[in-house]
This record gives C-alpha cells, sequence and structure tokens, in this order.
C-alpha cells in the first residue's frame, strides 16, 4: 500500500484503454509498444514461487512508472509556472508520455506472466508536490531535483543493470525500450538545475536540499525493504528480469554517490552525505 488503506480515495491500481480511435491514434506515437516480443515468454517451465514474485515485481514497476508519470507531470506544471526555457520545457513534455508508455510495458509484462498481483494505493498521495510558499523557481528546481537528479538519476543505473541481468528476449526488449527513454530524463535534471542556479540564493538552496534529503531517505527506506526479500536464484531471477538482490543494493549505493550526492554537492546543493 502507497499511502494511507484508509484513506477516502484508497484505491486498487488498475488501468484501461479507451480502444478504437484513440488507442490507434497512441498505438501510432508509440508503436515500440506493439512491437515488443510478446506471447514468447513459456511461463511452464517456471516454479510457481518464481513465477509469482515475478508478476508482483512487473505490477509493482509498472505502479512506479504511473507515479513517476504524475511526478513529470507535476515538474513540468512546475517548469512553466517559472517560465523555464521554451526548448527545455517542450523536451520536458516527452516524459509524460514516455512513463505512460512504461507502465504500459511493465503491466504486459505482468500480463504475459499470467496476470497482475492487487496493489491498493492512495491516488492523493502519490507524489508531494512542491511548497507553494516559495518562489516559482524554486518550486521548479524542488521537482526538478526530487524527481529528476534524485529520483531518475538513481533509478536509470538500477534499470540498465537490470537490463543488462535479463536473459530472455521479451524482458530484454522491454527493459531495453525504457532504458532508452530514461536517459534523456537523467540528463534533463542537471540541465535545468545549471540553468536555475544563478538565481538561487543560499535559502534556496537549502530549501532543494531538504526535498533531496527527503527523497534519498524515502528511496533508502526502499533499499532496506528490498534487502529483507527471500532471495532468487541467479538464474531465475536473470530469465525474467531482475537483478540479483546483492548486485542490485551494491549498485544502488554506487550509484548514490556517482550520480546524486557528487554531482549535487559540486553544484552547491548541500545535501545531507549519506554515502559512505
Ligand atoms: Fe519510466
Ligand atoms: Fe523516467
Amino acid at each position: 500500500m502507497d499511502g494511507d488503506p484508509t484513506a477516502p480515495f484508497a484505491a486498487t491500481f488498475e488501468l484501461e484503454l479507451l480502444g478504437g480511435g484513440v488507442e490507434r491514434r497512441y498505438r501510432k506515437m508509440r508503436p515500440e509498444v506493439e512491437a515488443m516480443p510478446w506471447g514468447t515468454l513459456d511461463v511452464r517451465a517456471i516454479p510457481e514461487p518464481v513465477l509469482i514474485a515475478a508478476r508482483r515485481a512487473w505490477t509493482g514497476a509498472a505502479f512506479q512508472e504511473h507515479r513517476t508519470g504524475v511526478a513529470c507531470a507535476l515538474t513540468l506544471r512546475a517548469l512553466m509556472e517559472a517560465r523555464a526555457p521554451l526548448d527545455l520545457v517542450a523536451m520536458a513534455c516527452r516524459f509524460p508520455l514516455d512513463e505512460i508508455v512504461h507502465v504500459e510495458l511493465c503491466a504486459r509484462m505482468a500480463m504475459e506472466l499470467g496476470g497482475g498481483s492487487e496493489i491498493l494505493h492512495d491516488p492523493s498521495t502519490l507524489c508531494p508536490d512542491a511548497d507553494r510558499s516559495v518562489a516559482p523557481l524554486v518550486r521548479a528546481a524542488e521537482l526538478a531535483v526530487r524527481y529528476f537528479c534524485v529520483g531518475e538519476a538513481l533509478s536509470i543505473p538500477l534499470l540498465r543493470g537490470t537490463w543488462h541481468a535479463a536473459a530472455h528476449p521479451l524482458p530484454r526488449a522491454v527493459l531495453g525500450r525504457i532504458v532508452r527513454d530514461e536517459a534523456a530524463h537523467g540528463a534533463f535534471g542537471y540541465t535545468f538545475l545549471d540553468w536555475a542556479l544563478p538565481d538561487l540564493d543560499e535559502g534556496d538552496r537549502a530549501h532543494v536540499a531538504r526535498a533531496a534529503d527527503e527523497t534519498i531517505d524515502e528511496i533508502r527506506r526502499s533499499w532496506v525493504e528490498i534487502g529483507k526479500r527471500p532471495a532468487t536464484t541467479a538464474s531465475e531471477a536473470h530469465a525474467l528480469g531482475w537483478m540479483e538482490t546483492g548486485a542490485y543494493l551494491a549498485l544502488a549505493a554506487r550509484s548514490l554517490r556517482q550520480n546524486v550526492l557528487d554531482p549535487l554537492l559540486l553544484r552547491g546543493i548541500p545535501v545531507r552525505d549519506v554515502a559512505g
């Protein structure tokens, strides 16, 4: 459960397609979804517990992509309110669509494995919005740092690692597609920050650093949970598209240092130096 299960709008995470002409236009925009080698996974050879874990992992991935889509949309609004450069905003307009494509790819992977697992969530608390009491530029910096300089910059190397680990052509193709889209998302946060930095004073930078700290703490808590999961053998994990836990967590710690803490500190954003 993401958020409070007793929340008034708590709901199962399920999505549908409208179909007809709308779906045809969407397919034309992003033909890569239909081009995946769907139907090539033989689930009969996979032991039941591994299959259940894989369904849960891919449903969870779909949900995370959905959350990231919301985060991209929130950031986009803040960029427009801050009157960020037009070409930079135009680039970021593509990101919510990318994430929607990723949601569909991950959800269809779960279906290929026999069906999605149930996720109960609170749509009202999916992603924190920026602090409305600060200036538009600081809001945009807060969200760009929270969701891109930390969130996307950390998930990209992990996705790339998972892609390299995936042995079967279907998860390999799905992860390869996601990794290709995400490369632009990873670079975006720092491009924005480099444009905004001259106009951010010490107080603004401290505000942005606090948002980064909060996001890093949340992600590190999720790593603790991952560390508690029962281990799968490397071969089973590789075939279905995820990394062995130890390798994943080691890469996560390295990525936090190289892709998040060092580049933020270098730019004068005083984040807490949590990695060893
Ligand atoms: Fe994504
Ligand atoms: Fe992304």
